[in-house]
């Protein structure tokens, strides 16, 4: 079983994978992937919208218990949907407590800033570990303008490297680093006692995630900074390709996926 403080502890990179459901999670623990992430990237991944701000807790809610359900070893993360936290502090620990109490996760993440400081301190404090994500937050696309790499300037990248520090101190067991100058998550890495985990952040972090349908191939896009290591979707677009003709041609079902029940001769 991996623990909060089980990745601070790890020698080697730690590796995280998004998923969204039982049969995904089940590869990805098998696999010994240090934690599975139940982010809400699933709006675009899993769900069909264009962006993570229509993702509901519900839907949060629902995907984490079937990941939780599937998982052994790997530390279950969910993320915390727009305006499911941040809103009023009460209702932010009470909806990261759920995801805990009966979606069975381990920890939450959230997308941090300013704000969420105290909150993550609270969290802590009833016993909620916290995964803090600071750079490139995806929920604030309407006031960032677009999913632009963040503190590129002096200025931004000084004020990433106090919210990590002030989100480390609040008791946050890692941070996310998203889309950020490597040499600036390299500062921020050096700086943190926990874990810091990349994405599209570079190589000196102590650890990295992807989006799962970016990581084996199953999107028709992906972003640049992250890799296809495999190509699912050309593989089950072969499959349904296949199981269609074979349909088609007749030649499924073949005697072997079939029962000939004998007393049912001469039924008609
Ligand atoms: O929702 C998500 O998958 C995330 C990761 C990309 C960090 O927040
Ligand atoms: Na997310």
């Amino acid at each position: 079983m991996t623990t909060t403080r089980g990745l601070r502890d790890r020698e080697e990179p730690i590796t995280i994978l998004t998923a969204y459901d039982a049969p995904t999670a089940a590869i990805v623990d098998e696999a010994g992937i240090d934690a599975v992430l139940v982010g809400d990237s699933m709006g675009n991944a899993a769900l069909g919208y264009d962006s993570t701000l229509p993702v509901t807790f519900d839907e949060v809610a629902s995907r984490t218990a079937a990941v939780a359900r599937a998982t052994e070893d790997a530390l279950v993360v969910a993320d915390m949907p727009f305006l499911s936290f941040g809103v009023d502090e009460a209702e932010s620990v009470r909806n990261a407590g759920r995801l805990l109490k009966e979606a069975n996760a381990d920890a939450v993440k959230i997308e941090s800033g300013p704000h969420t400081v105290d909150m993550t301190r609270h969290m802590t404090d009833v016993g909620i570990p916290v995964m803090a994500h600071l750079g490139l937050t995806p929920q604030h696309v309407n006031r960032l303008g677009g999913y632009t790499r963040q503190g590129t300037e002096r200025e931004a990248a000084e004020e990433i490297i106090d919210l990590a520090g002030a989100h480390a101190e609040a008791g946050a067991f890692a941070l996310v680093l998203e889309h950020v100058p490597a040499n600036l998550a390299g500062a921020v890495t050096e700086a943190l006692a926990i874990p810091t985990i990349g994405i599209g952040a570079g190589p000196d972090c102590d650890g990295q995630v992807l989006v799962i349908n970016d990581a084996v191939g199953l999107g028709e896009w992906a972003p640049p900074f992250s890799r296809q290591f495999g190509d699912v979707r050309g593989e089950m677009l072969d499959a349904v390709e296949a199981y269609r003709d074979a349909v088609r041609s007749g030649e499924f079902p073949a005697d072997e996926h079939s029962h000939v029940e004998e007393d049912l001769d001469e039924l008609y």
